[in-house]
């Protein structure tokens, strides 16, 4: 297949994808079917032309691009309202798909070669998604079937693949062919708040991704209970989290928590747990989560 064949499919895809997302979220682009319109105008120059030059093709992902900030403009301006119309989007389990680069592969050299991004993208990162889509389907399985087997396994891949596919998820957007220099505006004073100011937030930044051992990831965090960023590393990102998620419901197994009265029991102490459970609060902070609004 040819670089621009490959290019028009690949785009073709995502312009599908967007396009489902638009249909999802009906209600949030009801006002605007400007946007609905012309994704399907795009869809359509795709599908009918036999060949498309790469000039064309890179104009029509200019098109797509834009399209896609509206429509997250207009999405993040009724998020409240969606989040508690339970309407925002949902992905059916098992259904991850590769995210679509925000720019072309060699986008980003010379920093990073070609050659990397295309294996980080299409294989490294495609096999999150398939390891992610299998761990979910299975499990579902196991929920049926009220039988679970191996769970300690398939919680691992759950956590691995997932966490894998958001990660990625979020490398491929915080990187730009336009990008480097210092943040402005709100981010650049809570660093200089949190940090000491860019210089050293850099160095620590830097000197935490150095440290890191093997396979990992050094990531800001926003932290909402104390209301600053931090800095954190993720040596295994399968230890044991997806990281992207946020916990609602914990429940602690280590032995402090009931060993003086049921001893080696812990099943006892888990079983009696459901009975003292704060479900009022649990879906306020449910509530409070599902206004996060960030697309797949
Ligand atoms: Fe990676």
């Amino acid at each position: 297949m040819s670089m621009e064949r490959q290019y028009s499919h690949d785009l073709m895809k995502w312009l599908e994808k967007f396009s489902n997302e638009l249909k999802v979220n009906e209600n949030v682009t009801r006002n605007s079917s400007d946007v609905v319109g012309k994704v399907e105008g795009l869809l359509h120059q795709l599908k009918e032309r036999s060949y498309i030059d790469a000039a064309y093709l890179r104009q029509l992902e200019k098109e797509a691009e834009q399209l896609y900030y509206d429509y997250l403009k207009i999405k993040t301006s009724s998020g409240q309202r969606s989040a508690l119309n339970e309407s925002t989007s949902r992905i059916p389990i098992g259904s991850h798909s590769l995210p679509k680069l925000p720019y072309q592969y060699d986008s980003l050299e010379p920093y990073i070669h070609r050659r990397i991004m295309e294996l980080h993208h299409k294989k490294h990162h495609q096999s999150y998604v398939d390891g992610l889509n299998k761990a979910e389907k299975n499990l579902q399985e196991q929920r049926k079937k009220n039988k679970f087997e191996n769970i300690k396994h398939w919680e691992r891949e759950l956590a691995f693949h997932g966490a894998g596919h958001y990660l990625h998820s979020l490398f491929w957007q915080v990187l730009s062919p336009k990008g480097g220099g210092k943040p402005k505006g709100e981010l650049a004073n809570q660093i200089d708040l949190d940090f000491e100011g860019f210089h050293s937030f850099k160095n620590h930044f830097s000197e935490a991704a150095n440290g890191v051992e093997g396979s990992g990831w050094a990531i800001l965090v926003w932290s909402p209970r104390v209301g600053r960023l931090e800095i954190l590393t993720a040596e295994k990102h399968q230890n044991l989290t997806q990281w992207d998620v946020i916990p609602l419901l914990p429940l602690d197994v280590w032995e402090h928590a009931y060993y003086l009265q049921y001893e080696n029991e812990r099943h006892r102490y888990v079983n009696n747990w459901w009975n003292i459970i704060n479900w009022p609060y649990v879906e306020e902070r449910y509530k409070t989560a599902k206004r996060n609004i960030w697309l797949p």
